[in-house]
């Protein structure tokens, strides 16, 4: 994958020519082109249909720097519309970027769409996925990663290698099946399989495991130290990660450094990322086991849903053999990993993104002054359709993006009445939308009267992690709240019968999505969006709507005909075109410098 970096001023001379241009401060740029498409793959020895990005199952990483300029050209070449996202990429200022269908009308197929956005004041482990129609449980997603400044150090001496896992449950269906079951009122089942990198178990039992898999394999080689990056981008299964003999030590979550403790396996919910330091410290008298199990389910019967890869030292004796480390056997007790969850604390004397400490936002010390009480239910029938409710309000998506219909005065397209409070209403669909004032400081209670375990994440902001117990949320549980080191981050576990409370600064304008990570439950409709507006925008605080914006829904009669690829080029044959008139614009410029 090729990616140039360059200055914006020289970026804008270059570029202007092949799209228009877009202003943002002098920061450098990277570059991507996307080609999104579907291709044939065997992840658990069975063919079936994935989404690629450039022909590749998981797609390209994405590799920038804070405050860099991101230009991702996307090229739809799936059959059905496509948006990808982003999510713990603040977007500041910026929700016309977040590639959700409140904020942005879809990338139609055969068409291609350049997202541009700044990467401000951000570090840290990311990935990006196709958020539309079920998609990311057909895969299009892969890992976003968001280095240091040169200029700031890490809280840990620099890694040897990082060494990236995308883990999470997989059906050898693909998404319209599974959207087709989930449409029917039916529940998905027990998952085939869970994939590490795009790939099935490695055959620890031949009879759990058919033979002529393709399994993940990692080379390490003895005494170093590595960071892995692991990200949960399945569909709704918690996962306990944990690698044969050696130690995970926690450093780093969704853009924020922990304080760094050793942990032997370590829970990962839907929508998570997590950096572990793992040094190779033992004797390879074999390879050693990577495995991804299945949580809070009954073993004997999700025995296959396992993902196990292969740590494989350059010094190693010989393969792995015998049974996986064990998992945590605590099924039906959720102490160990509600404690696990509340252990991870930021480190507040850490430098971020930027010199100062990630500590010295005083969070503890904010009076509140909005708390909204998100209640999840189990899924409910309404009109006849199974649904998914927050509040008793299962989202339905405005035909015409939020801000843009506001920005060209379309009425109607969503209402700002979401309740603060769940308020035993009969539950129904809805556009409705949460009013939240601009520099605000709000908590938000997520409350799961479900039976299963959920993630929830919010888009365009990191919150504080203050606190998450059993039973019903009250006023008096803020006083269990940690004020002082909770975690910054941007996806929450929330486990069931039980509460997570989370604190946010409402500092970045635009709307911006409040959703279960479970795909199952957001595609039947538990999300909804926070509008956060300055009222005195004075087009400083909020993006203008860029040059190459999408229109549909009551705008559709303004969208112009997408010339760039209505007639299908290649990936190629686009790339090598670009990069012929880059470097003819280049040598140009550089005749005139
Ligand atoms: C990511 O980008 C940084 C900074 O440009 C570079 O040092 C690093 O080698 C890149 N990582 C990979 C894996 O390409
Ligand atoms: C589509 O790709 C072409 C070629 O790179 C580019 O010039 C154009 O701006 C892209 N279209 C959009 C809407 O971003
Ligand atoms: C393989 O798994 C099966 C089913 O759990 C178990 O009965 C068997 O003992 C395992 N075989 C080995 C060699 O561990
Ligand atoms: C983590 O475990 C390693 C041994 O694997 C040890 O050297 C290190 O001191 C431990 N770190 C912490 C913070 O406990
Ligand atoms: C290597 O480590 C394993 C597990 O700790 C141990 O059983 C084995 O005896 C060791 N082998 C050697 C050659 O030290
Ligand atoms: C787990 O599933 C097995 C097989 O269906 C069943 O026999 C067992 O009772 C279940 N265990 C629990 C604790 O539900
Ligand atoms: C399993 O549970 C028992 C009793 O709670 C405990 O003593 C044991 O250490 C646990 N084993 C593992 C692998 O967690
Ligand atoms: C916190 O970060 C500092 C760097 O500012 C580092 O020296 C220290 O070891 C870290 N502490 C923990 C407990 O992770
Ligand atoms: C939204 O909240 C603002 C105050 O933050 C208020 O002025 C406005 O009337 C509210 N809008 C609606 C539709 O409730
Ligand atoms: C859901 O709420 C009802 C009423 O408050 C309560 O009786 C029930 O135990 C709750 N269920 C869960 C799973 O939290």
């Amino acid at each position: 994958m090729a990616s140039i970096s360059l200055t914006t001023s020289l970026f804008c001379l270059i570029f202007t020519a092949i799209f228009p241009c877009f202003t943002f401060a002098g920061d450098p740029y990277v570059f991507y082109d996307f080609r999104i498409s579907y291709i044939t793959a065997s992840p658990l020895g069975i063919p079936q249909q994935v989404i690629a990005v450039n022909e590749k199952f998981p797609g390209p990483f994405i590799n920038a720097t804070t405050n860099n300029n991101v230009a991702v050209n996307v090229w739809n070449h799936l059959d059905e519309d496509l948006l990808l996202t982003w999510p713990g990429i603040q977007m500041r200022r910026n929700s016309w970027q977040d590639g959700l269908l409140g904020n942005n009308c879809p990338i139609p197929p055969k068409w291609n769409w350049t997202y541009q956005f700044q990467v401000k004041d951000q570090i840290g482990s990311f990935f990006y996925f196709p958020s539309l129609n079920f998609q990311r449980a057909s895969g299009g997603f892969g890992p976003f990663i968001l280095n240091n400044r040169e200029v700031i150090p890490i809280p840990f001496p620099q890694p040897d290698g990082d060494i990236i896992m995308l883990i999470g449950d997989w059906y050898t269906q693909n998404h319209k099946a599974l959207r087709a079951t989930l449409d029917a009122g039916k529940d998905l089942g027990i998952p085939d399989g869970v994939l590490i990198n795009g790939k099935g178990p490695y055959q620890y039992n031949s009879t759990l495991v058919r033979s002529g898999i393709e399994y993940e394999s990692v080379p390490v080689d003895p005494g170093k130290t590595y960071r892995f990056r692991v990200h949960h981008v399945g569909i709704s299964t918690s996962l306990n990660f944990r690698i044969q003999n050696h130690n995970l030590l926690l450093v780093e979550t969704e853009g924020h450094y922990t304080v760094q403790q050793n942990f032997t396996d370590f829970d990962i919910h839907v929508g998570q990322s997590y950096s572990f330091l793992v040094t190779m410290d033992q004797n390879a008298s074999s390879d050693y086991y990577i495995v991804a199990s299945a949580r809070f389910v009954n073993g004997s019967t999700w025995e296959r849903v396992t993902g196990v890869a292969i740590l494989h030292y350059s010094n190693s004796k010989g393969p792995a053999t015998g049974p996986l480390p064990d998992p945590p056997n605590d099924t039906y007790d959720k102490d160990r990993s509600m404690n696990q969850a509340r252990s991870v604390r930021q480190n507040v004397t850490a430098s971020g993104a930027r010199p100062n400490p990630q500590g010295s936002f005083h969070y503890g010390q904010i009076t509140v002054t909005q708390t909204y009480l998100l209640e999840s239910a189990p899924l409910v029938t309404i009109n006849g359709s199974p649904r998914a409710t927050l509040n008793g309000i299962s989202f339905v998506n405005p035909d015409t993006p939020i801000r843009l219909a506001d920005q060209n005065n379309v009425k109607g397209a969503y209402k700002l009445d979401f309740p603060d409070r769940p308020f035993n209403r009969r539950p129904h669909t809805d556009r409705s939308v949460l009013n939240a004032t601009y520099k605000g400081f709000i908590e938000v209670v997520f409350q799961n009267n479900d039976t299963t375990m959920q993630s929830f994440h919010v888009n365009g902001y990191s919150f504080f992690v203050a606190g998450m117990g059993y039973g019903d949320w009250s006023e008096d549980k803020r006083g269990s709240y940690n004020k002082w080191d909770a975690i910054s981050r941007c996806t929450t576990q929330v486990y069931p019968g039980s509460w997570t409370a989370i604190l946010i600064s409402l500092d970045n304008v635009g709307t911006w999505n409040i959703r279960a990570e479970n795909l199952d439950r957001w595609y039947l409709g538990q999300e909804t969006y926070m509008k956060i507006i300055n009222p005195e925008e004075n087009g400083e605080t909020e993006m203008a709507p860029p040059s190459n914006v999408l229109y549909c829904g009551a705008l559709r009669s303004l969208q112009t005909q997408n010339r760039h690829s209505s007639g299908g080029p290649t990936f190629t044959g686009t790339w090598r075109f670009g990069n012929i008139l880059l470097m003819a614009l280049l040598g140009f410029i550089l005749i005139f410098y």
